[in-house]
């Protein structure tokens, strides 16, 4: 018999690492999976979502820019998914519906946790940007409890409207949200969820919202420090972590959804680093 089909489907997509990742779980496994790159047009992803499900695929992730139409054209969501507004995972159910999941903010999360022992109850925690990266990834966060989430973001009336939607899943964490040169205070925790480090710019924080302790997250990767982390850094944060181990996580999740075997991801990590 031959492997399962998967695939992640975005535009671009050459650069995208799930194949390797995907490869490297199924090989250590022993699962049955056969997981490949598909371009979609810009404006033909469902033509593309039914033709890989009609010819038999299982599963699919899905990535920039298409996480939105992915969680649209679901028949169900998960839970996590529908407060996300966006979806990363898409496999068919036993009756052939269509469920939208998204793994993203239980990457981070994991990967915060699991790998880098980060216990995320009690924290001060400031996440800096409010796009669709930052609302993937909060029901996740404020389920471990911090102290206090604030979102800083450019456009503030965005920052506000994420407060509004997850005010009934904060429970006694204090969320509030402002623009990026309000908070002077140091945090413990500092996530980077804006695009702004994909072009080289930096959001314009206090360097006092870094003290000795706080760690900070970028959820971007490369190979070479990115620019928030290295700006960090250099006002004295006290470790840099980028999202490589995001990544391999949020894959992991999709893994363990499709196949219900949860794959080892720090040797995966440890080759995507090499
Ligand atoms: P994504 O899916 O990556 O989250 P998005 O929804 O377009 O993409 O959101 C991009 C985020 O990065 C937003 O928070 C955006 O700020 P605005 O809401 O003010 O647009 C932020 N961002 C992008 N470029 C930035 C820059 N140069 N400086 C600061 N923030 C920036």
């Amino acid at each position: 018999m031959s492997d399962d089909l998967y695939a992640v489907v975005g535009n671009p997509i050459s650069h995208s690492k799930s194949p390797k990742i995907h490869s490297l779980f199924a090989s250590q496994t022993g699962e049955a999976v056969d997981y490949t790159a598909i371009q979609a047009p810009e404006d033909g992803f469902r033509e593309t979502v039914s033709e890989f499900f009609a010819r038999g695929g299982k599963g699919l992730n899905v990535t920039v820019p298409f996480k939105e139409q992915a969680w649209a054209m679901a028949d169900r969501r998960a839970a996590r998914a529908e407060k996300a507004g966006a979806a990363n995972t898409l496999y068919r159910d036993s009756d052939g519906q269509l469920v939208a999941d998204n793994t993203d903010g239980q990457g981070l999360v994991s990967d915060l946790t699991a790998n880098h022992g980060l216990d995320l109850a009690g924290l001060n925690i400031l996440v800096l940007g409010a796009g669709g990266a930052v609302r993937g990834v909060l029901g996740p966060i404020l389920s471990r409890r911090p102290a206090r989430l604030v979102i800083a973001n450019r456009t503030v009336a965005k920052a506000d409207a994420l407060v509004a939607l997850f005010a009934d899943e904060a429970g006694d964490t204090e969320l509030a949200a402002c623009g990026f040169e309000q908070p002077t205070q140091p945090f413990d925790l500092i996530i980077n969820g804006t695009s702004a480090s994909l072009k080289g710019d930096l959001p314009p924080l206090a360097p006092s919202v870094i003290g000795s302790d706080t760690v900070v997250y970028d959820m971007m990767y490369s190979a070479t420090t990115t620019t928030f982390n290295q700006w960090a850094l250099d006002q004295g944060a006290s470790r840099a972590i980028d999202g490589l181990g995001m990544l391999v996580e949020q894959a992991a999740e999709s893994f363990r959804i499709w196949r219900g075997v949860s794959p080892q991801t720090d040797a995966v990590i440890k080759t995507l680093r090499e």
